[in-house]
């Protein structure tokens, strides 16, 4: 084994992903893959937790994968898999139950959004989601979780459990962090810029969907919200330039440029021009993604291939794990 350290991460398959899961998450993955030993999963488990209509999540779950291999992931580096295929997913969750409280899991910023959106549904699985989401990092022993910064308290509930599991048993999980990509770490909504961008969203106006045409992205960041003050500046504590700052956030994660840069490259012009620039670097960046996610979607088999061969990976580590586990609770081996 070489000293290439190990990453984790995840999408949920539970609507079309977004600019926000593009360039909070994955653009990153793609950006470090050849530095590390990366492992990433279709988190179908976690979906669940809200009504998922059967044959969408069948659906979604591979087209999460093509677009993982769209934005560039290499599957002969990196092992892609589905979460649910995994039984230690489920499996250390339960484990890690019993050693999370509730108090925690009740401050959880996630937990209380969800229960306020389906006060109809709010099931245990919703509560002890950050516990399984504890699991998936932890049968890897990752180093690092690159997600969007709306993850960080989970990934922080994780190392808490992770440190009160060794400091019972000893040296059994390594303690991740978070790692966040530089300027996409928070896309905001389009159409309330104080709120984030999701692909939950009942306004579709509100979000880019990596599904979208281009002629409908470059429109929605054409009419996105902004306010009347006409200055293009970076404010970051002020609520009323929050639709500028998402958008010289969304400038500088697409085209690479630190924001003052792009300030600079504004100024003394309005609002109009920045934003066609934007919605032209957008629909540039996604234009050759989903060219080639067309084309990897038709390909069904390849996709289910991968699934296989990276399940076979994932489970190979996941059990090495999993028994180790077992042996320091006192579980009799098999
Ligand atoms: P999910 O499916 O909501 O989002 C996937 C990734 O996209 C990031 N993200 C954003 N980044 C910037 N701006 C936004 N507006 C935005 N919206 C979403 C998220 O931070 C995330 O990185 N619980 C996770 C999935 C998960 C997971 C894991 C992730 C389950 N187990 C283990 C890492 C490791 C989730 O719901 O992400």
């Amino acid at each position: 084994m070489d000293d290439k350290k190990i990453i984790f991460s995840g999408v949920q398959p539970s609507g079309n992903l977004t600019l926000g899961n593009y360039l909070g998450a994955i653009k990153n993955w793609v950006d470090i893959q050849h530095d590390y030993h990366c492992i990433y999963a279709m988190m179908d488990l976690h979906t669940i937790t809200v009504r998922q209509n059967p044959a969408d999540l069948r659906r979604r779950t591979l087209e999460v994968l093509a677009l993982y291999l769209a934005c560039g992931i290499d599957p002969k580096e990196t092992i892609l898999f589905v979460q649910s295929q995994n039984p230690h997913h489920a499996e250390l969750g339960w484990v890690l139950d019993c050693y999370t409280y509730m108090g925690e899991l009740q401050r959880m910023t996630q937990f209380k959004d969800k229960s306020a959106r389906h006060a109809e549904n709010i099931n245990a699985g919703l509560f002890t989601y950050p516990v399984l989401m504890a699991a998936d990092i932890l049968l890897y022993q990752a180093d690092y979780v690159p997600v969007g910064k709306d993850q960080m308290q989970h990934i922080e509930i994780c190392r808490d459990i992770a440190q009160r599991f060794n400091a019972i048993y000893g040296d059994v999980f390594k303690i991740p962090e978070g790692m966040l990509s530089k300027s996409g770490a928070k896309i905001m909504s389009l159409q309330e810029p104080t709120k984030k961008m999701s692909k939950s969203d009942e306004n579709p106006k509100a979000y880019i969907s990596m599904m979208d045409d281009m002629n409908v992205i470059a429109k929605k960041i054409k009419s996105a919200v902004t306010d009347s003050e006409g200055v293009i500046e970076y404010r970051e504590n002020d609520e009323t330039k929050a639709g500028i700052n998402n958008l010289l956030s969304i400038m500088s994660a697409v085209t690479g440029k630190p924001i003052n840069t792009i300030v600079s490259d504004y100024s003394g012009q309005g609002y109009g021009t920045f934003k066609s620039d934007v919605a032209e670097a957008v629909v540039e960046m996604m234009r050759p993604i989903r060219s080639e996610y067309d084309r990897i979607i038709k390909d069904k088999e390849y996709l289910k291939n991968i699934c296989a061969e990276g399940l076979e990976k994932a489970y190979a580590i996941s059990g090495r794990t999993m028994r180790k586990v077992h042996k320091k609770i006192g579980f009799i081996q098999k």
